[in-house]
């Protein structure tokens, strides 16, 4: 019998950090109205902090702030703005801050995906993802500079892997991605002297989420990508939602300008010419395939 895989669990990030860690703390989420980010944005109100979450969807974001609020005893404020649209960021800004005052945290994380080939997509359909995602994310942090310098607060912009390499069918993705990771970079070094961290989270492939449900050639995510992950399982969304305690606490404090993979230790796994993971397993599966010493 084939030895199988190792895995470890995906845990709550209660078992790990303090409770109270975000006592008094206000987020800022964009897209937290479902997927990751409604997962991070859980995992911070856990630890005590109150949350506003921005989408387009109305009617979701409602619900999701009613979740959010009775999974975690804090509030949570659902304002609707797109953040294509500049002055409806500023105007959701605003509502935060009439609301709790202050704003410490911040996650860029609205996006948009699909699958298209270069070929067959639009020029509409390339420039809405780079709206959503690059100039929703340079909007976010426009909005939300003045009160995060005022807090000393920090900066989670939710990137991605895909733009690493040349993903088939994510040119449009790819690129605004790209530019999200390098806008981080110059927000932290501008913005470090007076006292903002700024990081990218890359979650790998997460299961259960809408950008894993549009992406998954199959609608099988688990069964196209389990088997190649060096972690042995997807990746749940409290894996990101630990790393974005993390950053967010005092142990990050000298963590900035940095993109951080979430993926299970898929990126570095670079086409494998044996089966993997029987190869790394159990070496003499292999044996026969691998050429004698001459
Ligand atoms: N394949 C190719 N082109 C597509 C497409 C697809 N599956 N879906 C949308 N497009 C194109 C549209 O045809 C349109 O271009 P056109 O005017 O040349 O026809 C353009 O993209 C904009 O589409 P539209 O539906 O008008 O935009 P929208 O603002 O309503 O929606 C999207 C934005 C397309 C990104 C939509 O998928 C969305 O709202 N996504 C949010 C949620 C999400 O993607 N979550 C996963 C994050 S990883």
């Amino acid at each position: 019998m084939a030895p199988t895989p190792y895995v470890h669990p995906a845990v709550d990030s209660t078992a790990v950090f303090k409770s109270d860690l975000f006592k008094g703390k206000v987020l800022f989420c964009t897209g937290g109205g479902s997927g990751i980010c409604k997962a991070m944005t859980e995992a911070v109100m856990r630890h005590g902090a109150s949350a506003t979450i921005v989408g387009r969807n109305v009617d979701r974001l409602t619900q999701s702030a009613q979740e959010l609020s009775k999974a975690t005893g804090q509030e949570c404020l659902a304002v609707q703005a797109d953040v294509r649209h500049f002055n409806q960021l500023r105007d959701a800004v605003a509502r935060a801050i009439e609301r709790f005052g202050t704003i410490d945290f911040v996650i860029c994380g609205a996006a948009g995906n699909f699958l298209a080939p270069i070929n067959g997509l639009s020029v509409n359909g390339f420039k809405t993802v780079i709206e959503i995602d690059t100039i929703g994310t340079y909007n976010t942090i426009k909005a939300t500079l003045q009160h995060i310098r005022a807090s000393k607060g920090s900066y989670i912009h939710v990137s991605a892997t895909l733009h690493y390499r040349g993903t088939p069918y994510q040119v449009h993705v790819s690129a605004a991605k790209a530019a999200v990771d390098a806008t981080s970079a110059v927000l932290a070094v501008e913005e470090g002297p007076h006292g903002i961290r700024s990081n990218v989270i890359a979650p790998g492939p997460i299961g259960g989420t809408e950008g894993m449900d549009r992406l998954s050639p199959k609608g099988d995510a688990q069964q196209v990508v389990y088997p190649r992950l060096p972690a042995g399982r997807l990746g749940d969304v409290k894996d990101i939602a630990n790393m974005t305690v993390f950053l967010f606490s005092d142990a990050a404090n000298f963590v900035t300008g940095q993109v951080i993979a979430v993926d299970g230790g898929h990126e570095h796994l670079r086409g494998p010419s044996l089966p993997y993971p029987e190869s790394v397993l159990d070496p003499n599966a292999v044996k026969h395939m691998i050429k004698p010493r001459l």
